[in-house]
């Protein structure tokens, strides 16, 4: 982590605070109703044996205090070094969750020796890296590193296959996850080049012009308590960017493993969004937000 991060990092994390012009629930709590739940998490980089447990006690956490998650999202660096029994180990775990669906995509750990194979057969099946689900009249898409580096690269083929998405798509609830934030998201860090997708421009191009809800990353290792974790770019057409934050405790355990847990409400255009810290048990006083999406949630 570079010095100026680190001191940033250290400073804020010393009190929580969030520059954001989303204001927290009201209610403080979910949505009552019809809903749909995500578990967002990242950056879980697990190694063997002996690094397993932020990711079990996380996973525990869900499943002792978290209840009716739909679906888990990791946004990247599964996997530490991409061996067969780092991904062992986090399927291992994950299958001791209650949640029974899950969507991983590739980080540059996940991708540096091996270009992501081991993660596209144990992940993927084999099948695509970058794909999509829906949920209602959400449209999540989801898009993998694809190449080696610190920065997200995306392909030129995958770039169009998101753009035809996103353009053939507006009557969706738009929900994109990448490893890296997009520069220009106004995320902490987001401007750094190592920290970023690479040719962000033509994203940004696309979202001026196109309405994108929700865009979910991860990379940073940040605390969700620092300024610009959340931001709602009104230049970008209203996208709120999101900064998961990861699993893994980093600076000797200072930064604790955080998530962020979002509740769609059936008929509601309101999305509440939590930060979860899952070494103390409880959702960040100070942290919820509520985000208004471009059409209500319609519910299957
Ligand atoms: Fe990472």
């Amino acid at each position: 982590m570079p010095l100026l991060m680190l001191l940033i990092f250290t400073l804020a994390s010393c009190g929580a605070g969030s520059s954001t012009a989303i204001e927290p629930a009201a209610s403080g709590g979910p949505p009552s109703g019809e809903t749909l739940t995500v578990w967002a998490l990242s950056d879980t980089h697990i190694k063997d044996r002996k690094h397993m447990k932020p990711f079990r006690n996380a996973v525990e956490d869900v499943n002792d205090n978290i209840p009716d998650v739909d679906m888990a999202i990791n946004a990247g660096d599964v996997a530490h070094f991409p061996t067969v029994e780092s991904y062992d180990l986090y399927i291992k775990t994950r299958d001791g969750s209650y949640i029974k669906e899950w969507h991983e995509i590739i980080g540059n750990h996940d991708y540096k020796t091996d270009k992501g194979n081991i993660f596209r057969e144990k992940l993927r099946g084999g099948g695509d890296v970058n794909y999509t689900v829906e949920k209602g009249n959400i449209l999540f898409i989801f898009i993998s590193n694809e190449d080696r580096g610190k920065p997200t690269v995306i392909t030129d083929e995958t770039f169009e296959w998101w753009k035809d998405l996103v353009i053939n798509n507006q009557d969706k609830i738009i929900v994109v996850t990448t490893h890296a934030p997009l520069d220009g998201s106004g995320i902490m860090f987001s401007g750094l080049k190592a920290r970023q997708i690479v040719d962000s421009k033509r994203f940004r191009e696309v979202l001026r012009d196109y309405k994108v809800d929700i865009w979910l990353s991860g990379h940073l290792h940040i605390p969700q308590s620092l300024p610009d974790t959340i931001v709602t770019q009104e230049k970008l057409g209203g996208t709120t960017f999101i900064e998961i934050s990861s699993i893994r405790p980093d600076l000797w355990g200072m930064k604790e493993p955080e998530s962020r847990v979002l509740t769609f409400a059936c008929g509601s255009d309101k999305l509440l969004v939590r930060s979860r810290n899952h070494k103390r048990y409880f959702y960040t006083p100070g942290l919820d937000k509520t985000i208004t999406l471009s059409k209500p949630y319609e519910c299957d």
